[in-house]
């Protein structure tokens, strides 16, 4: 991070409160069963992207990948300064192979189109889990677990100056902690160093119209937050 940025955040006192669970990726080995496929971390840790996205596509570290059509990488600019996350692929995401191209993900280039971005210039989208869990439903701990360094090194290659974390999962991975949704919007959090806003999951959105303002607000709190640290 250059030292301008640092300053600013070290102003706004945000210097690192939360961090990725770096515990989590150090105790990997020692909660996995013996046989599973686990990525190795530090290799991972090592990959650039072409070798990232073979190991990912061949990856077979959890259950999920039995019940994939394919992973879904992520998707956009790979010196993007945006970075959004979301939870794990749906049944659109699945078939086609990328993020967030069913309905929810129509509300969020919608959405970040009102922010003046579009999802392949300057915005990178990818998720904590990269492949689809059955019947939508949340990916187990240890399927989060078992992808975390897919994302981890995602993150190091793109280093993005913002990250906007998309619905509970994605935040409370990101930020390894059981904080809910409404306890966590409006704060400035950092990951590894990078500012890193919550705000809730497009497809919360559209079952829940009425927090459609309060998601506003995040994103316009992420834009302005961006601006400072741009200066
Ligand atoms: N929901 C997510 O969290 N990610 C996707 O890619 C699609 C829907």
């Amino acid at each position: 991070m250059n030292s301008r940025r640092k300053e600013i955040l070290n102003e706004l006192g945000l210097s690192p409160q939360w961090r990725i669970k770096s515990g989590n990726i150090e105790n990997t080995e020692q909660t996995l069963p013996p046989e599973s496929n686990a990525p190795n971390q530090s290799q991972v840790l090592d990959m650039n992207w072409q070798q990232l996205k073979h190991e990912v596509i061949h990856c077979t570290a959890c259950d999920l990948c039995q019940s994939r059509t394919q992973t879904v990488f992520g998707s956009g600019d790979e010196n993007a300064d945006w970075l959004y996350v979301g939870e794990g692929p749906g049944a659109r995401e699945d078939a086609i192979g990328e993020p967030f191209v069913g309905p929810a993900g129509k509300l969020l280039d919608n959405m970040l189109t009102a922010l003046g971005l579009q999802r392949d210039h300057q915005v990178y989208i990818a998720n904590i889990v990269k492949c689809r869990p059955p019947n939508n439903r949340n990916p187990e701990p240890i399927e989060v677990k078992q992808c975390q360094p897919y994302l981890v090194r995602q993150i190091e290659l793109i280093k993005p100056k913002i990250i906007v974390a998309l619905g509970k999962v994605a935040a409370q991975s990101l930020l390894g902690c059981n904080e809910n949704i409404s306890s966590m919007r409006g704060k400035l959090y950092t990951y590894s160093e990078i500012p890193l806003i919550v705000t809730y999951h497009p497809a919360y959105l559209l079952r829940s119209l009425q927090h459609k303002a309060k998601t506003w607000e995040d994103l316009c709190f992420a834009k302005a937050t961006m601006q400072l640290l741009s200066e």
